[in-house]
C-alpha cells in the first residue's frame, strides 16, 4: 500500500494520506473516541512563545520513546519527560533559536485509544517505508494544536511561514475545523518552489513528511458573519535518538 507513498516521499519529500482510509484502518472501536478527543482541544492552552507575539495558537505537548519489539513489528511507546522544542533558526525563522516549553497533553487524551491508534498507524507507515529506521530508539513527540480565527484577526498555522521540522518524520493529521476558511496545506521544493498543495477537508487528512521538506500552511479567517472559528491537528513526528533512560557517556 505504500509505493505511491515511497514514490511521493522520494519526489517531493511528502504524501498525501487520505483521511478516510485512515478512518477505516483505525477501526470503528477507536473512533468511538473522536468526540472526547475533539472536545480536548477546547482544554489546550495558548502558546505564549510566538514570535510575533499572536495569542491564536493553542497547544499541548508530550514526548515518548518508541521502540520496536521482537518478534513481530510492534512498536511500544512509553510517555518520557520534557516537554520542550527547539529548532534552528535557519529552519524557522519565527520561532526558531529558542528553546520552548509546552504543557503536557491531558491526561485523558495520553489514555486515549484513537490517539494510541494514530500513534501505531503512524509508526506501521514508517516500518513499511523505512524498516531499519526502528532499529534503534524513536523519539515521538505528539503536538496538539488549535488555531482560532476571529473576526478582526485571521489566524496563522505557520506565522514561520515557508519553514523545516528538524524531525526525521512528521505526521500532520487534520482533525476539523469549525467556521473558518483557509487552512491549506503547501510543500515546496529545496528552492522553495510551491510543488504542493491541499485543502484538508476530512478528518484524519493526513501529510508524511521529511525533516527536510519545506511547508507552510495559509491562514484561516472566520466565513461571513461569523466571529471566531478554529482549525485543529495533531502533529506526530519520530526522530532517531539516543536512549534517554541510559546514562551519558560524557565526563
Ligand atoms: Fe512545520
Amino acid at each position: 500500500m505504500n509505493a505511491p507513498v515511497r514514490e511521493s516521499l522520494n519526489r517531493l519529500g511528502l504524501a498525501a494520506l487520505d483521511g478516510t482510509t485512515i478512518q477505516k484502518e483505525l477501526g470503528r472501536e477507536a473512533l468511538k473516541g473522536l468526540s472526547s478527543l475533539s472536545d480536548s482541544f477546547s482544554q489546550l492552552v495558548q502558546d505564549s512563545q510566538m514570535g510575533d507575539g499572536g495569542k491564536y495558537r493553542f497547544r499541548r505537548y508530550s514526548r515518548f520513546l518508541a521502540e520496536r519489539r521482537y518478534p513481530g513489528d510492534r512498536i511500544s511507546f512509553s510517555l518520557i519527560a520534557g516537554n520542550a522544542i527547539h529548532q534552528l533558526k535557519r529552519d524557522n525563522p519565527l520561532n526558531g533559536g529558542v528553546t520552548r516549553t509546552y504543557s503536557p497533553l491531558a491526561k485523558e487524551t495520553l489514555a486515549s485509544p484513537l490517539l494510541k491508534g494514530l500513534m501505531d498507524h503512524d509508526a506501521r507507515v514508517l516500518l513499511e517505508l523505512d524498516p531499519d529506521f526502528f532499529a534503534g530508539p524513536v523519539t515521538t513527540g505528539v503536538h496538539q494544536v488549535r488555531i482560532v480565527a476571529r473576526s478582526e484577526a485571521r489566524g496563522l498555522p505557520t506565522p514561520e511561514g515557508i519553514h523545516r521540522d528538524a524531525e526525521a518524520y512528521t505526521f500532520q493529521h487534520f482533525w476539523s475545523k469549525n467556521g473558518v476558511q483557509g487552512g491549506e496545506f503547501r510543500g515546496y521544493d529545496r528552492n522553495k518552489v510551491e510543488n504542493f498543495r491541499w485543502l484538508q477537508e476530512t478528518p484524519l487528512d493526513s501529510v508524511v513528511f521529511l525533516g527536510t521538506t519545506w511547508h507552510s500552511a495559509t491562514p484561516i479567517s472566520c466565513k461571513p458573519g461569523l466571529d471566531v472559528g478554529y482549525r485543529d491537528i495533531f502533529l506526530i513526528d519520530f526522530d532517531p535518538t539516543p536512549d534517554p533512560r541510559r546514562p551519558s557517556q560524557d565526563p
